[in-house]
């Protein structure tokens, strides 16, 4: 789904400037947001009220407000009320802007993580590394990085990647546990989110989580909350380390957005390994984001504008994929899908993936 394309030159002009100083645009969102002018201008309604009225409620001065609401005008996120110019009122995109949790959570995890970082994008896409992250410190990828980056960064991190998740996690589980899985591993489980929830829907499951030292530490002490340790078991591993073999004996292994932290060639190589690693009648669920796969435009929208995050700041050379791609990658490690799921909470799809040579011959996905 693509943007509409302006019809006149001259939108086609206002389309190139909003992009010219979408930088300043942001922030300006963000500090009416945070700064409770949108908050202001909500409760007044319809009527609106004036500058010196909202620089009243919030505390700032007349110059800021006025700096703040006027721009605003231009951004979409105010409209002048009634016939003269002196009362300001809240638009639908400035109404979004303050109440919409998935809009919040966005603006947060660019502001907080990616956006110091995006300048070094030139960089990143020059190396194939993300150059963004050096803001932070020294590390390959994000994920290195995770457990020791500061808290407010770590805080916006997690609100991103679990907002996704654990509107799909619900719609999931039922549909993984219909085989009643008793024993499921759980690649790049992060910090035990779907591991818990696992046990909680199963009380027979046991679970191994398979990531990085400082991931499995934050999933230790969130298991161990839950009085999960006799059934989720985290196991320390590098997944680019492709010499290392994925542990044997699962019913079910778990990708939940994952293979998009890696490359192409990685995700191949990771997915061989999962195939050496399933017996004949194991399976291999994949939850991810796809942006083929959506219905609308914003969820497209959401995730081409994520994918440059790992271009810059996560890895340097994954992306947001199509499920085309990571079909491809699929077939191509020896596996087939043989079923799949779109639209599982905000943008998930589901694939279920079996060894090519234990799928019934004909089988169609369902
Ligand atoms: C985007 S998070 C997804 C977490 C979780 N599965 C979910 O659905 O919310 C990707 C996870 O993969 C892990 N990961 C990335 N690169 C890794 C590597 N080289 N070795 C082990 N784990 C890795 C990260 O630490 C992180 O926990």
């Amino acid at each position: 789904m693509n943007e509409p394309a302006p019809n006149s030159t001259l939108d086609a002009m206002l389309a190139a400037q909003r992009i010219a100083f979408a930088p300043v645009m942001f922030q300006v969102a963000r500090v009416m947001r945070n700064r409770g002018v949108l908050r202001s201008l909500q409760r007044a309604g319809r009527h609106g009220k004036t500058a010196a009225d909202v620089a009243n409620d919030t505390g700032l001065s007349t110059y800021a407000t006025k700096t703040l609401l006027e721009a605003s005008l231009s951004f979409g996120l105010v409209e002048h009320a009634g016939e003269g110019r002196e009362q300001y009122r809240i638009t639908r995109t400035g109404l979004i802007i303050e109440n919409d949790r998935m809009t919040r959570i966005n603006m947060d995890f660019i502001h907080d993580v990616c956006y110091e970082g995006m300048r070094f994008l030139d960089e990143a896409i020059e190396g194939g590394k993300p150059a963004g992250l050096k803001v932070f410190g020294e590390w390959p990828t994000v994920y290195e990085a995770l457990a020791t980056l500061p808290p407010k960064v770590r805080e916006s991190w997690f609100a991103f990647d679990h907002l996704y998740s654990d509107s799909a996690f619900p719609v999931a589980l039922p549909l993984v546990f219909e085989r009643r899985p008793r024993r499921l591993l759980d690649i790049g489980g992060n910090t035990g989110r779907w591991a818990i929830q696992c046990c909680a829907h199963d009380p027979d499951v046991h679970v191994t989580v398979l990531d990085l030292p400082g991931q499995l530490e934050d999933a230790r002490e969130n298991v161990t909350r839950h009085g999960l340790l006799g059934r989720i078991t985290g196991t320390p591993i590098d997944l680019l380390d492709h010499t290392q073999a994925f542990p044997t004996g699962y019913d079910a292994l778990w990708m939940s957005q994952f293979l998009v932290c890696f490359s192409e060639a990685d995700i191949l190589q990771i997915l061989r390994r999962a195939h050496a690693a399933m017996a004949d009648d194991a399976v291999l669920w994949i939850l991810d984001t796809f942006w083929d796969r959506q219905t609308n435009g914003v969820a497209v929208h959401c995730l081409h504008g994520s994918s440059l995050y790992f271009t810059c700041l996560a890895n340097g050379n994954s992306r947001m994929y199509s499920a085309a791609d990571i079909k491809r990658c699929i077939e191509e490690a020896g596996l087939v899908v043989e079923a799949e799921r779109d639209h599982l909470g905000l943008a998930h799809t589901l694939l279920r993936c079996r060894k090519r040579e234990a799928a019934a011959p004909g089988r169609r996905a369902g």
